[in-house]
């Protein structure tokens, strides 16, 4: 479904006349249906990585296809869920999900949008909430409109960054059990950056640890714990510590070098 072979995507850095190297020689195939998960420190690349998969930058170097064609813009096949929810607030709950059908053209008919608008708020349990305004809600409910606003053009590609960071610490458990059932009730494919190695291990089947800057794939880690995880009360197993200590193990030094203030 994605695959990037020897990805190196980066930036020019006008004012300093440098060229920033993001991520350099990154090799990963995601398959129908999986959940992917990425980590690793501040800057290490995970948001050009994902970017480069919805073709908002395009690679200096190798090559990324999403359903083997090589990506060379945003499509309707890709959507995107962000940390900061990019609602429009003048705009209520049911318009906020509308917009995707405003931008592009998916090809249905109005009977088939509307249909679409009420399952997914439905899916979501926004029932009740179509009429209200992004400020009425609470941050989870906003994420929540986040979510249907990406699933609602039926992406093949579900891009979620940080989705749920800005989130209390208790709403964020519930909000990973909630995503857990919206993918597993639309087999959606999804590539998902996280700081919390809880969440990493709670929602992937692979845990991709990514090193500091240029970004390169230090570890793919597999999960092979129950689905429903939530549901299954995965912390309390001990292959959870055992993998919780692996992908530490894996993130330390990057975050200490992170932490100490590398530079470019
Ligand atoms: N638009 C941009 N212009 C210049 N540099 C950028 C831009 N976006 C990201 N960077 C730099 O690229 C590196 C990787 O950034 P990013 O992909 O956002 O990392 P992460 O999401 O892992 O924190 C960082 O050093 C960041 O400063
Ligand atoms: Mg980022």
């Amino acid at each position: 479904m994605i695959r990037a072979e020897n990805l190196t995507v980066g930036y020019e850095l006008h004012r300093e006349r440098q060229r920033l190297t993001a991520l350099r020689d990154l090799s990963l195939t995601v398959d129908r249906g999986e959940f992917v998960v990425l980590v690793g420190p501040s800057g290490c690349g995970k948001t050009t990585f994902i970017n480069a998969i919805s073709g908002l930058v395009i690679p200096w170097e190798g090559s990324i296809e999403v359903n083997d064609k090589p990506v060379i813009g945003p499509g309707p096949d890709r959507a995107m869920v962000f940390q900061d929810y990019a609602l429009m607030p003048w705009r209520t709950v049911e318009e906020n999900i509308r917009l995707p059908f405003e931008l592009q053209a998916l090809g249905i008919n109005e009977e088939e949008m509307d249909d679409r608008v009420r399952r997914y708020i439905d899916l979501v349990d926004l029932g009740g909430f179509e009429e209200s305004f992004p400020y009425e809600l609470s941050g989870g409910m906003k994420q929540r409109v986040g979510i249907a606003r990406a699933l609602v053009s039926e992406p093949d590609i579900l891009l979620a960054d940080e989705p749920f960071a800005a989130i209390d610490a208790m709403t964020r458990e519930a909000m990973q059990g909630e995503l857990e059932r919206f993918v597993a009730a639309t087999s959606q494919t999804v590539v998902f950056i996280t700081h919390s190695i809880d969440e990493a291990i709670t929602l992937g089947d692979r845990v991709v640890v990514i090193s500091y800057r240029p970004g390169q794939i230090k570890e793919v880690v597999e999960v092979d714990l129950p689905r429903p995880r939530f549901d299954y009360d995965i912390k309390t197993m001990p292959e959870y510590t055992e993998l919780r200590e692996r992908v530490w193990g894996l993130v330390k030094d990057e975050a200490l070098q992170t932490a100490r203030g590398a530079r470019i």
